[in-house]
């Protein structure tokens, strides 16, 4: 839990019915209006344009959304569109509209805060948070590592483990109690876990009828988990409960670094991996789960959204005959550069370390191991980025 409750906002229902805080140290110096927006100067000279429509329609008064609940309330489809008869700023930097619709009026309050966090102007520049940062096998050096006690009681540390799986994509816990419920209170103290057809958490272990090439000794390639499914996990946790075999070393690589490598050195490869698709399926007696997808999914700008690759479930893939040899030269160009030790990282997970890692970017596997010479047990689970985005969310709200 966090230092708030999640049911009980702090302060009463705040101006802009909104939860977040948002707060800004700049201040609205003129104010300007017509029928048909507002056009805001700010003291950094930046100007911000507002439409009357988005105003209207972005009101939070009790009547445009519902009290308790905040949800929007007000119907844009059931009046004519409004104008704005006059607009005012408070010496509070509230500034307050009213709008006239047809034969009815309203009055819009908004914050200072809430204009300059919704500025949609085009002229500015928008910071991302937490953009990637990519890494290579120089990461062993400098791979984030936090106490299991610091996580656990602290909102920093809460909050210290989101920002590193949402910059590195990798972060390590060291002293969890070697205890089987723990990976799940680790993963509880985000969210609900995300279920599969392994179940809600799934032990790895070398079984002798084994239904996943992850149950057994073999070595595993770098790959990653269920990318059968339509839509893969997330975020996954692997928590080490015992490990003194030969062999078994984790093996982790920044997938959107190798990927972006690709796209540089062989931008025909990466370009075929990114618009076709190949077919992943896993089947066993219970389930027949499937799905095909391209290996290098980027978003509307260009910019790398998710890495499927596993290559012990790759299915058969149905391609024109054409398409035959350039996919398989490309999937082996990308398969080569995940190999090259420059890449990877190599991780002995000991013990009491749990490792967590953004399951659409770094890839994982291990080495082969040796199951007559001792014990590894580790166990994982899925967590989904919605719960890790909102949990930092709800962390913003508390009060530095
Ligand atoms: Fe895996």
């Amino acid at each position: 839990m966090l230092a708030t409750d999640k049911h009980q906002p702090a302060s009463p229902v705040p101006i802009m019915a909104d939860l977040a805080r948002m707060e800004t140290v700049r201040s609205i110096v003129e104010l300007e209006y017509d029928g048909r927006g507002v056009t805001l100067r700010w003291d950094d000279e930046r100007r911000s344009r507002f439409h009357v429509l988005w105003l209207m329609d972005n009101c939070a008064c009790p009547k445009c959304r519902h009290p308790q609940a905040l949800e929007r309330t007000f119907m844009f489809v059931d009046l004519p569109h409004p104008d704005i008869t006059s607009a005012t700023l408070h010496p509070d930097q509230v500034l307050e509209i009213e709008f006239r619709a047809g034969e009815e009026s309203h009055l819009g309050r908004y914050t200072k805060g809430w204009l300059r966090a919704h500025d949609y102007s085009e002229t500015i520049e928008r910071a991302r948070e937490y953009a990637s940062r990519l890494w290579d096998a120089g990461l062993a050096h400098s791979l984030p590592c936090f106490d299991y006690e610091f996580y656990m009681g602290r909102n920093a540390g809460l909050r210290a483990w989101i920002e590193a799986v949402k910059t590195y994509g990798i972060v390590l816990l060291r002293g969890v109690p070697q205890q089987s419920g723990k990976l799940l209170e680790v993963a509880r103290r985000i969210g609900p876990v995300r279920a599969s057809n392994f179940g809600e958490y799934y032990d790895v272990v070398s079984m002798p009828n084994p239904n996943a090439s992850a149950y057994t000794q073999m070595g595993l390639e770098l790959h990653t988990d269920l990318a059968n499914w339509r839509v893969p996990p997330d975020i996954q946790l692997l928590f080490c409960l015992k490990s003194n075999v030969i062999g078994g070393e984790s093996v982790f690589a920044d997938g959107f670094r190798v990927a972006e490598d690709l796209r540089t050195e062989h931008p025909a490869a990466f370009n075929l991996l990114n618009t076709h698709g190949i077919e992943y399926r896993f089947h066993d007696d219970d389930c027949d789960i499937r799905t095909t997808a391209p290996v290098i999914e980027v978003d509307g700008e260009g910019r790398l959204a998710r890495i499927r690759f596993n290559n012990w479930l790759r299915g058969a893939t149905v391609l024109p005959d054409a398409l035959i040899e350039p996919m398989y030269a490309a999937l082996e160009t990308f398969w080569r550069m995940l190999r090259n030790p420059k890449y990877r990282l190599n991780l002995r997970l000991e013990p009491g370390y749990l490792v967590a890692y953004n399951n659409n970017r770094v890839l994982h596997g291990r080495t082969p191991f040796d199951s007559t010479s001792g014990e590894r047990h580790l166990q994982g689970c899925y967590l989904n980025q919605e719960d890790v985005d909102s949990t930092l969310r709800l962390l913003a709200r508390v009060p530095a």
